[in-house]
């Protein structure tokens, strides 16, 4: 059966996504937003705010487990950091070369770091070396810097500092998230390395993992856009996967979700002046997904008010229209 991951998104899957998605159904694994390593070992509230889960024994409340992702340049920091997340009982070290902020990137971290495979290989190490034989660590690529010179040499020197598992977004820095995604470069590593990997990119629907799966390989795909595009996309992979069709959650399904993750961050005051701001870039990104949240954002877009908001997509889940397309697709 396939292994899907959750992809980690910084500012936009947080541990509330995490709990939502994974109760949704079909991800086997979570990965938080990277956690940024450059002066000191963060103490254990940053841990804690970053992956609330650690205090449920490293899963989210459905039972899926959540790595810890850092992020960071110097080996012996990092692997500090690392074994601390262990002892809070992060279930893996996840480490991120793949990030293409300018700002990190300046600093000699996320994806520049691909620019000399001995940066991945020391890095690697030395979590390995830090963290407890049981607790796995990987590590998260994408295909290079500037160009896909060195993705083979990256790829190898992960192995061979000890990660158990590679991640590989099929995409230069530069690249960024513009399509397309070079599928064809996932079979490649697969074939270069003997850990097991995933594959990563521009999976937005069940037709386009069939196709990434097939020019790849992979037998584990990590999703990240197109799961907050389509909250259910896992579950109809893997429904896909035993030869069924799952109808696509309708929309008045995803409003309720929508609806539920605005409680949970209303009971948690941290986020309190990001919070119509999120449900404002979800419904946006949801616009790839579902039809009607191109209607739904133009009316939301200017509200700041998180009351305001949910009473706005109450009465549109409520509306009998989008409840008359529900039943039609429970129907189906
Ligand atoms: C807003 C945003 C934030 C991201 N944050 C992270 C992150 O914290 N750590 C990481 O490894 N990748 C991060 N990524 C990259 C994704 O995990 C993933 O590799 C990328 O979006 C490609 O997958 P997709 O085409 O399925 O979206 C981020 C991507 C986006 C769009």
């Amino acid at each position: 059966m396939t292994h899907l991951v959750l992809a980690p998104m910084e500012g936009l899957v947080d541990w509330r996504v995490r709990q939502l998605l994974s109760a949704t159904g079909g991800f086997d694994l979570c990965v938080t937003e990277f956690i940024r390593v450059s002066q000191n070992l963060f103490p254990a509230h940053v841990f804690y705010r970053y992956c609330p889960e650690l205090l449920q024994g490293g899963k989210t409340a459905s039972g899926t487990p959540v790595l810890v992702q850092l992020m960071g340049h110097d080996p012996e920091l990092m692997g500090e950091n690392a074994a601390f997340a262990a002892s809070l009982g992060a279930p893996g070290i996840d480490i991120n070369f793949g990030c293409p902020s300018k700002t990190v990137n300046k600093r000699e971290a996320g994806a520049s770091l691909l620019k000399c495979p001995d940066n991945l290989f020391n890095i690697i190490s030395a979590v390995r070396r830090a963290v407890p034989d049981h607790v796995p660590v990987s590590a998260k690529i994408r295909l290079g810097y500037a160009d896909k010179e060195l993705y083979l040499d990256n790829a190898r020197a992960v192995e061979a500092a000890g990660a158990q598992h590679l991640t590989v977004h099929a995409r230069t820095k530069v690249e960024g998230y513009k399509p397309p995604a070079h599928w064809e470069y996932l079979a490649r590593i697969r074939a270069a390395i003997s850990i097991p990997m995933t594959g990563n990119g521009e999976i937005w629907s069940v037709a386009d993992y069939a196709k990434c799966r097939d020019i790849s390989g992979c037998d584990s795909f990590m999703l990240g856009r197109g799961a907050i595009a389509a909250p259910d996309i896992a579950n109809r992979i893997k429904a896909y996967d035993v030869g069924q069709t799952l109808a696509k959650q309708s929309w008045s399904v995803v409003l309720t979700m929508l609806l539920t993750y605005i409680d949970l961050m209303v009971a948690d005051d941290a986020t309190e002046n990001h919070q119509a701001g999120r449900i404002k870039q979800w419904v946006a990104m949801i616009r790839k997904g579902h039809d009607q949240a191109a209607d739904c954002f133009d009316q939301i877009k200017r509200i700041r008010d998180i009351g305001e908001l949910r009473a706005k997509l109450s009465e549109d889940r409520d509306n009998p229209e989008n409840q008359r397309q529900n039943d039609q697709i429970a129907a189906e």
